[in-house]
């Protein structure tokens, strides 16, 4: 059965996997294999070179020794080897030595007949009387041998004698193995010890690292206040100044929520107290008509308080993008505004205001048609509610090359300078509006603005009686489209040179 755990988190294994500690002891220790095997290698490459010196020196010197002894008479060889030392070149406890002396043309003057047969090359750069070796295999075993040429003037070279000693290698190769072996053998101790240092000195040098953690660990979960940059290593400060960002972030949006929670419940109490009094006054109420008006009022705060909550369900849910997520599309902002106008038109006559809509045509943008419906009612709300009866209220799309403006004019209340800012903070409220409202309108359409990358206004009318609210979007280009065909293909044929010219 497989685990459920591991098949659910793929992630997880390779998290466990990636500990920065066994990387940098991976990466430290694996070369190490490598080197290691390669370091025997030179050591035993070195260790022969070293072994094989004194002994070719002895052999040297056996073949110097032998020379001595062979005398060229009239061109021809004589040799008088005394019986000691014949018995000196055989006498080893543990290798074997050969040796002859013999004519280029084969004649054995003395020693081991079947020594592996030379082909001594004897040409331009043989000099008589200088010593050579070489390696050779004789009866199964390795033989190193030392050789020279003896000759006198005007002997032909098929005359030459050559002197060879040869010894078998048994005592260089024990030599050999004891230098790799004294090598080798205290790398077995150093090495171990080495990793044992290198993971100690690991362990501290990440320590500020566990350090951070325990820092972090330690926090209360609702201190957001940066991390001390102070004993910081220097290769982590950079990662702990974009962490302290991001607490500074959040700490911003913390108390931006907090404010927004403490003053939306601020603004429910008012709705659901006065709810409160208009219920107990009902309660307490006999006459039918005097019960009904109670009733209808508590009806009307009811609808207050409920337009309060949509309202502040928009402006959470818009400010966490939650409904900006959805993809912005090509719509027409005039078409989307005359929507909303017509909805409207009861309101107006109800009211006695003539409200207008005015655009010049198609007006293309990339929006969210609910966020920008949403938009338009809280502007047109505003126009309407801050004009008096009998006033104009008059909406106008306003397409030009690069920008689309959205404008709502009315001859209302108007809005003075110093307010216009101020009526896109949430809950703010110009007091002498003598109105009903929460302050809510206005912060939303500005985050809708933000959202599509724009920002509303609100202004004096420049007629001197009412204001006007204002947002300008980019223009939708259409992509760039090919280049049309002609009509009569024909004429292609006729542009293009004729193929193979
Ligand atoms: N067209 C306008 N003419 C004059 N004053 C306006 C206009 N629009 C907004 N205001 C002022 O700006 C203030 C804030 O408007 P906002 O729409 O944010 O809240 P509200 O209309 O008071 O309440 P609600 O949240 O119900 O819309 C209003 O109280 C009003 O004083
Ligand atoms: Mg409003």
């Amino acid at each position: 059965m497989s685990d459920p755990k591991a098949s659910n988190s793929p992630l997880a294994t390779s998290e466990t996997e990636r500990s920065l500690f066994g990387e940098i002891l991976d990466w430290m220790l694996a070369p190490l294999l490598f080197v290691w095997p390669l370091s025997i290698a030179f050591t035993h490459y070195f260790a022969n070179n070293v072994a094989n010196y004194p002994y070719d020196q002895a052999l040297r010197e056996h073949v110097a020794a032998i020379a001595r002894q062979v005398k060229l008479v009239n061109g021809k060889p004589l040799l008088s080897l005394p019986a000691s030392a014949r018995a000196l070149l055989r006498a080893d406890e543990t290798d074997s030595v050969y040796f002859r002396v013999i004519t280029m043309d084969g004649k054995l003057l003395a020693g081991d007949k079947d020594l592996p047969q030379i082909a001594l090359p004897v040409d331009g750069d043989t000099v008589p009387g200088e010593i050579y070796l070489r390696d050779a295999d004789y009866k199964g075993q390795d033989l190193r041998l030392a050789y020279t040429y003896l000759t006198e003037a005007g002997m032909p070279k098929t005359q030459w004698v050559i002197i060879e000693v040869g010894e078998t290698t048994e005592k260089r190769s024990q030599l050999a193995n004891k230098i790799v072996a004294s090598v080798i053998l205290p790398q077995f101790i150093i090495i171990p010890l080495a990793v044992m240092l290198v993971w100690f000195g690991l362990s501290r040098g990440l320590r500020p690292l566990t350090r951070l953690r325990k820092t972090i660990d330690a926090r209360q979960p609702d201190d957001l206040s940066p991390i001390a940059t102070r004993r910081v290593p220097e290769e982590l400060e950079p990662l702990v100044e974009a962490f302290n960002e991001m607490l500074a972030r959040m700490q911003r949006n913390v108390e931006a929520q907090q404010r927004f929670v403490a003053d939306a419940a601020h603004q429910m109490r008012t709705p659901l107290t006065g709810l409160k009094t208009q219920a107990q006054f009902a309660i307490r109420e006999t006459d039918p008509e005097a019960l009904r008006h109670a009733l209808r009022q508590i009806a009307t705060g009811v609808d207050r308080a409920g337009r309060l909550v949509n309202q502040l369900l928009t402006l959470a849910r818009t400010e966490g993008g939650e409904l900006a997520q959805r993809r912005h599309e090509v719509l027409d902002l005039a078409d989307l505004m005359r929507d909303v106008v017509t909805d409207w038109v009861m309101i107006a006559i109800e009211k006695n205001i003539d409200l207008g809509f005015e655009s010049s045509g198609p007006a293309m943008i990339t929006g969210n048609p609910f966020l920008l419906r949403e938009l338009a009612k809280n502007l047109l709300d505003n126009a309407l509610r801050y004009t008096a009866e009998g006033g104009h209220v008059t909406c106008r799309i306003v397409a030009n090359p690069d920008s689309v403006l959205l404008e709502v004019e009315d001859d209302g209340v108007g809005i003075s300078e110093e307010h216009a800012e101020l009526v896109f903070e949430r809950f703010y409220r110009v007091d002498d509006a003598g109105t009903e409202g929460s302050g809510l309108g206005l912060a939303i359409v500005q985050e809708i603005a933000m959202q599509h990358d724009s920002r509303a206004s609100l202004r004096p009318n420049p007629t001197g009686k009412g204001a006007i609210a204002r947002v300008v979007f980019a223009a939708w280009r259409p992509p760039p489209s090919p280049p049309p065909l002609p009509d009569d293909f024909s004429e292609l044929y006729r542009q293009s040179p004729p193929i193979g010219t």
